[in-house]
This record gives C-alpha cells, structure tokens and sequence, in this order.
C-alpha cells in the first residue's frame, strides 16, 4: 500500500514536471502574482544589500543584462558594463545615473577575444577601485538550429559564453576574495536539460555548471567567502529570444526580462546558491532523470514541428 502511494506521489510530480516544461498561459496569472510577493519582500532587504556596491556586469546593453543594470542603478550600486555596442552602452549608462547609479562606466569590447576579459577587470578595478559583484550574463549570437557540423563555432561560442566567463573570475577573483564578494552567473534550463537545436548552447551553460558548481565545494573547502549564484533561467522576453522563437513551431510561456533581472539580483544579494526564475521550472530539473525515455519523448515531439521545417 505504502509502495503504491509512494508510486502515485511520483508519478503526480513526474506529471507536474513534463506539464511545466510546456506550460502555457492560463497558469501566468497566479505565477506572476506569486513571484511578485516574494520580489516586493525582498526588495527592501536588496537595498540594503547593495546601495553602493561595486559591480561589474557583462552583457548589459540589452535584453535581460541590460534590465539587470537598471536594477543595480535603482538600489544605487556603481557599475561598471560592458557589451560589443558603443551607443547602446552609453545609452544605458546615462538611464543608470537618471536612475540613481552613484557611478556607471562602459567599456565595449568583444568576449570572443581571449584578452578582452582580463582587460575589463582591469577597466573596473581602476574605475571603482575593488568589486563586490561580478555578473556574468553575456552570450555570443547562436541561432536556433541544428548542429551544422562545424567544430569551430562550438568552440567560438564556448569561447564567449563559457571560457570568457572563467578568465573574467581568474582576473577578478583576489578582489573578490579580499571583499567577500559574489559571482553571479546566468544559466539557462538548457544548462539542466538539453533539447535539440541548441547544442553547443547547452554545452556551453552544463560547462558553466561544471565549473562553478566545482569552484563553490573548493571556496568552501578552503574557507573562502566568496558565493556563488547560478541562476537558471526559463524562456525570457528578450528581444533575441523572441526572433528565434518566431522560428520554432512550439509555444512556450515566456517570462518578462525586468522580473527575472531582478530575481537574479535579489538571488545575488542574498548569496543564494542557485535560484530559479520562473519558480516552477526547479520542479521540471527536479524530476530530469527520473523517467529519461518518457522525458525524451516529451522534448522530441515538442519539437517535431521545427525539425518538419528543416527537412529532418
Ligand atoms: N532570453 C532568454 O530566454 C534566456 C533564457 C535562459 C537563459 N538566458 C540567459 O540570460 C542571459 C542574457 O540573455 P539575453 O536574452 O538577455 O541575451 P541578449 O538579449 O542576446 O543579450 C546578450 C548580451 O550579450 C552581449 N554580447 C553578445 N555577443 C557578445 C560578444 N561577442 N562579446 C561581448 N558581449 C556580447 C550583447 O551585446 P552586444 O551585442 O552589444 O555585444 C548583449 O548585451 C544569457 O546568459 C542567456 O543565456 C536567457
Ligand atoms: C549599436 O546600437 C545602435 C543603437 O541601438 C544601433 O543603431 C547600431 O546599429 C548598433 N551597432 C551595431 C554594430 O550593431
Ligand atoms: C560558423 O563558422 C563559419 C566558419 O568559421 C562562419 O562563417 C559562420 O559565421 C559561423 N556561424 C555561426 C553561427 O557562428
Ligand atoms: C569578510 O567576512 C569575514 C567573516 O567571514 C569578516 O571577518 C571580514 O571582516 C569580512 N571582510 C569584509 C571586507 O567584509
Ligand atoms: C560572508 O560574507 C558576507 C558578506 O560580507 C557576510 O554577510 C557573511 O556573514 C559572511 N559569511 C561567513 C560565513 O563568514
């Protein structure tokens, strides 16, 4: 009987989780609310944690990099941002200061070059002095399609999205130390679970997993105060996004960049070890391994629609 009970509890949350990774609309209304509460909650707690901080933050000329800084702005840290785009930087360092930013600097530069992120630690240790925050949120442009066969893009994109990321902690990382700092990194539910099309972006964010996941047990091993934040993220509305979605046969439930900006902000502050955003896709990471062929199955023929358009 307890066998069985156990039996059906599973397969409850099994369902709950394989729902969740299709979700649609009518369950926005009460999952907006509810992360609402918890943001207001914390919203205070988030001032009082970052007024006049020093971060750095990557990827901060649009989409969610760039909703993360108005954030920063508004609980008045001193920023410095950087992205490829000189006047979209500029841009959004002046809505910073308009916004309460005691200091915002830009620095363009391009993450695919191997000496640029040592060079932007340098740009913000000069500028702010030391750092609290590092936000690595950054990606290189990848578009929505099957492997093409060309091992030199995987290796460009892990280049930019994950081994940019480990020369900007190598570069960072004494500062950091010195202040008890914290590392945020941006990851994606594609970094807990692979679907197709995106292969060399799961790669990139499972290596960032790997790695940073290893870094945390070595700063707790040697007694080092420095957190570590992975935050996994679903379908965000960011205007790169929302392109390659155009692409796709399927519907998702996508999420607004201001709010995941801040959960990300809020998960920072508090120095929590990951966090979710929306919340219930830790129910989907959850229960991955649980039934892997059922799990397959659901994720294939969630795609089956794009894979008719490619001609495979
Ligand atoms: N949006 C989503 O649905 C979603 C879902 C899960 C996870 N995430 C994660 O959230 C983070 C932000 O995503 P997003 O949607 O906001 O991306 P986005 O709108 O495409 O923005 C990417 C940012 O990276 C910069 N960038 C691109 N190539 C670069 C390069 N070679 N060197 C330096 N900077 C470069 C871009 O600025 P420039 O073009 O000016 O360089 C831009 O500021 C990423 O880590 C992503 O994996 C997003
Ligand atoms: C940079 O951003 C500006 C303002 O949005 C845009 O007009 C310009 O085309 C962008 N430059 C590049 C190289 O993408
Ligand atoms: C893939 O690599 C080829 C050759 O290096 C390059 O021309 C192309 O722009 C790359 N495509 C992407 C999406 O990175
Ligand atoms: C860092 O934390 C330690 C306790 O872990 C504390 O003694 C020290 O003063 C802190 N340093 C700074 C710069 O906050
Ligand atoms: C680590 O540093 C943070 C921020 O300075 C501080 O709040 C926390 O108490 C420290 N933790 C430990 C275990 O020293």
């Amino acid at each position: 009987m307890a066998g069985f009970k156990s039996f059906f509890i599973l397969i409850l949350t099994v369902s709950a989780g394989l729902l969740a990774i299709l979700w649609r609309d009518n369950f926005d209304f009460e999952h907006k609310k509810y992360t609402q509460q918890v943001l207001l909650k914390s919203r205070l707690l988030t001032k009082k944690l970052l007024t006049g901080s020093r971060v750095l933050l990557t990827g901060a000329s649009r989409g969610i990099g760039e909703q993360m800084a108005y954030h920063y702005a508004r609980f008045g840290a001193e920023l410095v941002i950087t992205a490829r785009n000189e006047t979209r930087l500029k841009q959004v360092a002046e809505k910073c200061l308009e916004l309460g930013a005691k200091k915002v600097y830009s620095y363009p530069v391009d993450m695919s070059l191997p000496m640029n992120p040592e060079l932007v630690v340098q740009f913000a240790l000069e500028k702010l002095g030391s750092l609290d925050y590092l936000v690595l949120n950054h990606i290189g442009y990848d578009p929505f399609q099957m492997w093409n066969g060309n091992a030199e893009n995987v290796s460009w994109l892990m280049q930019v999205n994950f081994l940019s990321y480990v020369r900007l902690t190598a570069a960072a990382f004494p500062t950091l130390i010195k202040n008890n700092g914290s590392i945020v990194v941006i990851s994606s539910l594609c970094g807990k679970l692979a679907i197709p099309y995106a292969a060399s972006y799961s790669a990139s964010k499972f290596a960032l997993d790997g790695f940073f996941t290893s870094l945390r047990h070595e700063l707790a091993l040697q007694g080092r105060n420095v957190s570590i934040t992975l935050c996994i993220l679903g379908m965000i509305d960011t205007d790169s996004t929302m392109e390659k979605v155009k692409t796709m046969n399927i519907r998702m439930m996508v999420s607004p960049a201001s709010e995941s900006a801040l959960a990300i902000i809020k998960g920072g502050a508090v120095r929590a070890r990951e966090i979710y955003y929306p919340w219930w896709i830790a129910l989907t990471v959850s229960v991955r391994d649980w039934f892997p062929e059922m799990r397959d199955k659901v994720i294939r023929s969630s795609f089956a629609g794009k894979s008719k358009e490619d001609g495979g």
